[in-house]
């Protein structure tokens, strides 16, 4: 009988040379049976080969191809091997997490259908073509669900309003341009378990009486697009979709393209700019019909709320803040990957015990949450639990769930600076808050940083600050601020 071997396909492992440990393998003199499957996420660990023995998975770290003959040298090696980590579900950064969103990441042939079902997979979907359109709506309302793309407002409420709004074509359109800094658990769904979202959009189409939709990826995840463009050939010769029409589009490259507005424009063929709102995507969305517009994650996580229930979703978490969030560790950090929690752990938590502290053993000084309009955390405040609302209490957002850690020898005003600089390079160019003044903020920060009259440049750098979340149209201009005021306030020697 041979033996299965796991080496991850996911685009950070093959940039690590899983490849050719696949390779390396399939050339060896031994019966194997290998599966390219996705990342668990310990990226520190990629690329990381598992076996598959009675007891379960054991994992070999950071595999090389050149190393691949001395570990088989002989014969395929066992849990007593030096270099074995043992059984890859007790490594403890994988056994402290709950895995409800993530649930087969890392575990399964993502294209394999049969091993999507072994797996839990479709149980939501055949639920949910049980139910009537409304009863899906209140489950997901029930479940306490918010988006998972930034702002955090209830999925279900969405989905209430597209299902209220008489029209003959409504449309599912997922987020899936994941611009955020230090985010990438999009793309690790999508590689990795792209039934799972295809399974989510199908059910959010018989909620509100969709049959047509689009999975906006960016175009720079040539792995995803391959993945999802094939598991949708599948899943539709599988008799899956039914009459749903489901097609992929590569983005347009711009940040701006991934704020719900822009992105319907750029999928309407049109340049990435902001709409105005009202009206709400959901009442006059896609083409002008009421469309659902939501993120990955999301989409991902409502086959689970449907086959398990909304109790035992909302179970997890804490107060308003349901469920598990998935949190992508990045920067400066020493074990850094995704983790799926339930809301309530803290900060501290994930990055000192999950994250192992920092990649260069100095002190944390700063953690930037919610992507590159997210404020910078200071780490007097790193006990706030994960929770939108305790976020909200320091001035500081959950987004997308990405965590950029900084050590004490980052440069902060640095930070700051390109905060604005984002700001005016992503700039859809609708409005004069955002359009100038971030061209202004980079230049006043210059001046502060050049010694140039600094505390009344700290002033007009603040004014500008607040003009432009007073007056700006969207959130780029509206948030971009953010990390500046907070660099400004927590850490004043910086800027
Ligand atoms: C400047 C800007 C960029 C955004 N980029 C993304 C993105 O890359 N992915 C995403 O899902 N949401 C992004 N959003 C949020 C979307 O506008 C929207 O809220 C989201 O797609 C709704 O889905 P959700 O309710 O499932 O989160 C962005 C928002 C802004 C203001
Ligand atoms: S804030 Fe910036 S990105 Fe948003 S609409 Fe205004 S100019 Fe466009």
């Amino acid at each position: 009988m041979s033996t299965r071997v796991y080496v991850p396909a996911d685009a950070t492992a093959c940039s690590l040379g899983a490849d050719p440990v696949a390779d390396t393998l399939q050339g060896l003199d031994l019966d194997l049976d290998i599966v390219r499957n996705g990342s668990r996420g310990l990226y520190w660990l990629e690329p990381l080969l598992e076996i598959e023995t009675a007891a379960g998975h054991i994992g070999f770290g950071g595999a090389t191809a050149g190393q691949i003959a001395c570990l088989f040298a002989s014969g395929i090696p066992d849990a007593s091997h030096e270099n074995c980590l043992g059984l890859v579900e007790e490594i403890p950064y994988l056994q402290k997490q709950q895995r409800l969103t993530c649930a087969r990441v890392g575990i399964t042939d993502p294209l394999s259908l049969e091993d999507y079902a072994d797996h839990g997979g479709l149980a939501g979907l055949e639920v949910a073509r049980a139910m009537a359109a409304a009863d899906i709506v209140s489950t997901v309302t029930d479940s306490g669900l918010r988006g998972r793309g930034g702002a955090a407002f209830p999925t279900g409420i969405k989905w209430q309003t597209v299902l209220n709004t008489t029209a003959e074509q409504k449309y599912i359109v997922c987020n899936a341009d994941e611009g955020d800094s230090g985010t990438f658990v999009d793309r690790m769904i999508m590689e990795s378990d792209p039934f799972v979202l295809i399974e989510g959009m199908l059910i959010a189409g018989l909620a509100v009486g969709a049959d047509c939709g689009y999975i906006y990826c960016r175009a720079e995840y040539p792995k995803a697009i391959a993945s999802l463009n094939q598991a949708i050939a599948i899943a539709g010769e599988a008799g899956h979709l039914g009459d749903f029409q489901l097609e992929v589009r590569v983005a347009a490259g711009a940040y701006i393209c991934g704020e719900e507005t822009s992105l319907l424009e750029s999928l309407e063929g049109k340049r990435g700019v902001v709409r105005f709102r009202p009206p709400l995507p959901a009442v006059e969305g896609l083409f002008g019909k009421p469309t659902v517009v939501n993120n990955v994650i999301s989409l991902a996580t409502v086959p689970i709320i449907l086959a398990r229930g909304a109790d035992y979703y909302r179970d997890f978490g804490v107060g308003r803040s349901m469920g598990t969030l998935t949190v992508q560790l990045a920067g400066n950090i020493k074990q850094g990957g995704l983790i799926e929690v339930p809301f309530g752990v803290s900060l501290r938590e994930i990055v000192e015990e999950f994250g192992g502290g920092t990649a260069s053993g100095k002190p944390i000084k700063a953690v930037q949450a919610g992507g590159p309009l997210g404020t910078y955390v200071p780490s007097s405040q790193l006990d706030t639990p994960l929770d939108y609302e305790a976020f909200k209490e320091i001035g500081a957002m959950v987004g997308h769930g990405g965590l950029v850690v900084f050590d004490t020898d980052a440069d902060l005003g640095a930070m700051a600076r390109f905060a604005m600089e984002f700001c005016a390079e992503e700039s859809c160019g609708k409005c004069t808050p955002c359009r100038i003044g971030s061209v202004r903020g980079v230049e006043v920060i210059d001046k502060i940083r050049g010694g140039a009259e600094p505390d009344d440049n700290r002033i007009l750098l603040q004014d500008l600050c607040q003009t432009m979340i007073d007056g700006s149209l969207c959130g780029l201009g509206g948030m971009a601020p953010l990390p500046v005021l907070s660099i400004m306030e927590h850490f004043p020697d910086e800027l």
